[in-house]
């Protein structure tokens, strides 16, 4: 579990490094796309086993509600909001006690059980990734008919994308059903097929006006609890050979991640899963000179990580009974 958590921290000391340091302008509010790990409830709102709005979900949230998260309080982008001095929880997008007033600082499209692949949604019946972009694409529309377009397009444009997503294809779907096997023949060829997907993915919010996106690997799946828990021969210690396709699925995401960058113009997207580079910017970062916080003349950037980092002692991610 440990390993998790260092994860969770990274990720989030990643993202508030590049965009506050690099893209000094302001964030008007961060959309989300992805799986349980990054999911604010809207599983609640569908017909799926896929839920966690019961104890002992939510046990350190305030007023200990289980709001859907997928973990006992709230979630890594909730705290990227409130670093970005936006509010503490981002709302799903499904939830009808928020509307687009609410949205325009901050949505989650997210649901817990996805993948790239359209089958791994199929799986336990959750939002496919195709529909989360669906539902983005209603929300531009609502965007643009309440603060017209000129206001919805600085926050398409300027927003931050966080993007969680990949460990159910392999565990709920690659993994569990020997019929994607058939159809994959090695774990190699399903990797290049799903990093196909997420270049589409990725192309798509490009077209839609995306620009500041932090997208997130894999994380080394064979230490997740439950299959810890599995590996009885293994003495419940991690299963390497997940943790060997986690590396090397992020690899082939970094190399998307570079392709991308070069190609369109204007993109901005961050590889959040270059856990050993973002471990030597923390501990040493003045190998880093180019990034130094003082060539910025906006808010100070160490203070934020900081902050984050504070808040990332109450981030105690129990993403257990399904990712
Ligand atoms: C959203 O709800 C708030 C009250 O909760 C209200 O003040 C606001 O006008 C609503 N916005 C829209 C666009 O309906
Ligand atoms: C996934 O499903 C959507 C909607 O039916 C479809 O447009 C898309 O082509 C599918 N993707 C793949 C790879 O089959």
């Amino acid at each position: 579990m440990r390993r998790m958590y260092n994860i969770e921290w990274l990720f989030c000391i990643e993202i508030l490094l590049h965009f506050s340091i690099s893209n000094c302008g302001k964030v008007p509010a961060i959309i989300v796309f992805g799986d349980s790990s990054v999911d604010s409830g809207n599983n609640n709102f569908i017909p799926t086993i896929a839920k966690s709005n019961f104890a002992p979900y939510g046990r350190d949230f305030p007023n200990g509600i289980a709001t859907g998260r997928f973990s006992n309080g709230r979630i890594a982008p909730d705290f990227i909001s409130e670093a970005f001095g936006l509010k503490p929880i981002i709302p799903a997008y499904l939830d009808p006690s928020y509307n687009i007033s609410d949205f325009a600082t901050g949505v989650c499209f997210a649901s817990a059980g996805t993948g790239y692949d359209n089958d791994t949604a199929k799986v336990v019946d959750v939002i496919p990734l195709w529909k989360e972009v669906e539902f983005y694409k209603d929300y531009q529309k609502k965007l643009r008919a309440n603060f017209g377009d000129m206001k919805a397009n600085e926050i398409i444009k300027d927003s931050l994308y966080l993007i969680s997503i990949g460990t159910n294809d392999f565990l709920e779907n690659y993994y569990t059903h020997p019929e994607r096997r058939l159809q994959h023949l090695t774990i190699q060829q399903y990797e290049d097929f799903l990093i196909g997907l997420a270049e589409k993915f990725l192309r798509e919010l490009y077209d839609l006006g995306a620009r500041k996106i932090s997208l997130s690997g894999i994380p080394p799946m064979g230490c997740l609890p439950l299959e810890r828990a599995i590996n009885i021969w293994g003495h419940h210690s991690c299963i390497d050979h997940y943790n060997d396709v986690a590396l090397e699925f992020n690899a082939k995401l970094g190399w998307l991640v570079t392709k991308l960058n070069k190609e369109l113009n204007g993109f901005q997207l961050v590889d959040a899963s270059a856990y050993d580079m973002v471990l030597q910017i923390v501990t040493n970062p003045s190998q880093f000179g180019a990034l130094a916080p003082r060539k910025c003349t906006c808010e100070n950037n160490l203070f934020l990580v900081m902050k984050v980092s504070h808040h990332m002692k109450e981030l105690r991610l129990n993403n257990i009974l399904l990712r």
